[in-house]
């Protein structure tokens, strides 16, 4: 009875990994380190005092996950692995269809053919494209994505239905997170970008540790509370105990569901910003700049079909996750590098 986590030393999978150890579950990670570092597995072991089983593996090889399932007994898996940037999927478009559909695809065919049932995969609100309304719901239209990131997470989701219809047997959780932020409190694991952050928290903790002058707000004109960009912003650890709350639904076999992981409110950028300011004590200097191409006014999860469904909804608020950012941060500057 293992959980496989792929991707599971990355930002999410990692506090996922540490809710699941809590828990007493046995804990599975495949990953090809190529966003993460093997350090966080000796990190995960001073908070929970255990290590679950790595293994080095680009799940896109069939040939490099194989011996994983005919090795490990596996009930069920949560799928993180993927690729991120959306400014990177951009420029290349192919290595994301690649990476990430291509490795789902090898996930599912061995899936099936070892008869694991239940699958949690991590989606993203980005599949609604530009929202015609917010809050956003779990049936409302997808598509119309503003970038290949996007286009892969919307083709996964596909492919999951596909297989739902032809595995009558399948679970399968498509959960939509909003964004993700916040660290865990132990200030030992945290989200690590490599060079300039793209997402705005890792970018204000940079600001504020001092490896960038300043933070530039994409646009002040949106119609929105103070003309910023307003997101929902989830602290990773509701995330990750949202995961927790997947696999105990799979568990009543309900076939597939989707779920919208976020707090159901609506925080700007400079919101985020005083509200970091307050959390950690540290003045946070920022210029305006141009909108950001692709980016929306508002997106904000309607959260009700998960409280509803899982008995899930979030715990923590900005603040919360700001003051988790901010120790993270403070405590690692360098990140996982020492
Ligand atoms: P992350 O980059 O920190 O973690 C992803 C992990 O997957 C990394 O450790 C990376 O090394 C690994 N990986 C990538 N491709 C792989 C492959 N082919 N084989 C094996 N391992 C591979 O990212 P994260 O923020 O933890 O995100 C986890 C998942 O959640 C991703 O699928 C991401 O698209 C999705 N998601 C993230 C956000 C966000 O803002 N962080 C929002 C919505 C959805
Ligand atoms: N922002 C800035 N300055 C920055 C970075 C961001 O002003 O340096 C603003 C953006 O314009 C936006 C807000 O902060 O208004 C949030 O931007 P992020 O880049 O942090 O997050 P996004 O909402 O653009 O995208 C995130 C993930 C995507 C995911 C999407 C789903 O990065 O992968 O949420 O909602 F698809």
């Amino acid at each position: 009875m293992s959980i496989l986590v792929t991707g599971g030393t990355g930002y999410i999978g990692s506090h996922t990994v540490v809710e699941l150890l809590n828990k007493g579950y046995d804990v599975v990670i495949v990953d090809n380190l190529c966003n993460s570092k093997l350090e966080v597995l000796n990190r995960i072991f001073k908070i929970t005092g255990k290590t679950p089983r790595f293994y080095k593996v680009d799940v896109r090889y069939e040939e490099e996950l194989r011996p994983i399932f005919e090795k490990e007994k596996i009930t069920d898996i949560i799928h993180f692995a993927g690729l991120k940037s959306v400014g990177e999927s951009v420029k290349f478009p192919e290595l994301y269809e690649e990476n990430n559909v291509g490795s789902s695809k090898v996930l599912l065919k061995l899936m099936s053919e070892f008869k694991v049932h239940n699958l949690v995969f991590s989606s993203s609100a980005t599949v609604y494209g530009v929202p015609k309304h917010v809050p956003l719901m779990e049936d409302d239209p997808v598509g119309g994505c503003t970038n290949p990131y996007g286009q892969t997470k919307l083709d996964i989701e596909y492919l999951l239905k596909d297989y739902a219809k032809e595995h009558k047997d399948a679970n399968i959780a498509i959960l939509r997170y909003f964004n993700p932020i916040g660290a865990h409190q132990s200030g030992l694991i945290g989200e690590d970008p490599q060079g300039i952050p793209n997402n705005l928290m890792p970018y204000i903790t940079q600001v504020a540790v001092g490896k960038r002058e300043f933070l530039n707000v994409w646009g002040n004109d949106y119609h929105t509370i103070d003309g910023t960009g307003v997101r929902d912003y989830i602290h990773v650890l509701d995330l990750a105990d949202g995961h927790l709350a997947a696999l105990r639904k799979l568990a009543e076999k309900p076939g597939l569901v989707i779920y919208n992981l976020g707090t159901g409110r609506g925080t700007s950028v400079l919101e985020l910003v005083a509200a970091f300011e307050k959390a950690s004590g540290v003045k946070i200097k920022y210029v305006i700049g141009p909108r950001r191409s692709g980016d929306v006014d508002e997106n904000y999860a309607d959260v009700t079909k998960a409280k509803r469904e899982m008995n899930w909804e979030s715990k923590y608020n900005i603040e919360d996750a700001c003051r988790d950012s901010w120790r993270w941060q403070k405590n690692n500057p360098n990140g996982y590098d020492e």
